[in-house]
């Protein structure tokens, strides 16, 4: 049990080419920064990460309020450019935004005027994609693959918090990202809705092979959705990254399973425990 759930060490990390995990290396941070200017004052929001993601890996970010999360989510979808330090996908440094990476923040954005259908082909307008019909017809099967299929004519104000998350959620998918930028999507969910999202987000990235960086607050989410689990600190460094040996699937009876929850209690403690140590004075919601 031990050997499964492994901690990596810093120095360990450093030397981190992707292969530990058994697949190729998709993205890479090297000693990437980001300073704001905050009151006058120049401050390191982001310090010297160093990671490299695998592709078709489930990476969880967690951390303090003000570790840094949202802002190095940013950086990797290009809204923000490194101080130091470089990002690169596929090999290529990263110069800004770009189609191969879509982000879904906390906050959606849904056209109150638009039903479901036309919000998610909003995804494919944007694209300036192909014919109305193609549109439609990409906009229904992701539509379908989040559940939403009886909602597709509703409005924005018809619909429950979880299936706005759902319709924000495919108006991404539909433009088909290789990489998904999750910022606290199932944030503020209640605990039934977000157990059906965690059981889709699964299945659609087991589906559709994307690489997903998830940032959450919520330890029990990223031990059931992650395959690492990169620990931030106060002062903005990746402290510690956890791999997560826990058999897939991690929800339904699999979770039932006497070895499986004490493995599960047991890596979500370690976390917790990092998480705690790089808090310093900072509020921890944990
Ligand atoms: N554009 C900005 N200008 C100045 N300070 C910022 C900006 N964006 C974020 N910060 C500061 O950076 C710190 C980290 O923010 P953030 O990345 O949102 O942390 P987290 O998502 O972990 O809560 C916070 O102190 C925040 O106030
Ligand atoms: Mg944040």
């Amino acid at each position: 049990m031990e050997n499964l759930i492994k901690a990596e060490t810093m120095s360990e990390r450093l030397h981190n080419d992707g292969t530990t995990v058994g697949r190729n290396t998709l993205i890479s941070l090297k000693g990437v920064s980001k300073n704001f200017r905050k009151n006058g004052k120049e401050i390191t929001v982001v310090n010297d990460c160093s990671l490299e993601i695998a592709e078709n890996e489930f990476l969880v970010i967690v951390g303090p309020t003000g570790s840094g999360k949202s802002t190095l989510l940013k950086l990797i979808a290009g809204f923000e450019a490194p101080t130091t330090g470089e990002i690169r996908v596929g090999g290529e440094i990263i110069k800004g935004p770009g189609a191969d990476r879509g982000m879904i923040f906390q906050e959606y954005a849904l056209l109150p005027w638009r039903n479901v259908l036309k919000n998610v082909e909003l995804g494919l307008e944007f694209k300036g994609s192909r014919s109305e019909a193609d549109n439609r017809a990409q906009a229904m099967k992701y539509i379908d693959m989040v559940g939403l299929s009886s909602a597709v004519n509703k409005h924005p104000v018809e619909l429950s918090g979880g299936m706005k998350r759902r319709v924000s959620l495919a108006m991404i998918l539909v433009t088909k990202p290789k990489i998904l930028l999750m910022d606290g999507p199932f944030n503020a969910l209640d605990s039934k809705t977000k157990m059906t999202l965690h059981a889709e987000i699964t299945r659609i990235w087991e589906h559709e092979h994307n690489t997903i960086i998830f940032v959450t607050s919520d330890l029990d989410e990223a031990v059931k959705l992650g395959d690492r689990i990169a620990v931030m600190n106060q002062s903005g460094q990746i402290s510690k990254i956890f791999h997560n040996g826990l058999p897939r699937p991690r929800t339904g009876k699999a979770a039932l399973d006497t070895e499986f929850h004490n493995r599960f209690i047991k890596l979500r403690e370690e976390v917790l425990n990092e998480v705690k140590a790089g808090a310093g004075k900072t509020v921890c919601e944990y």
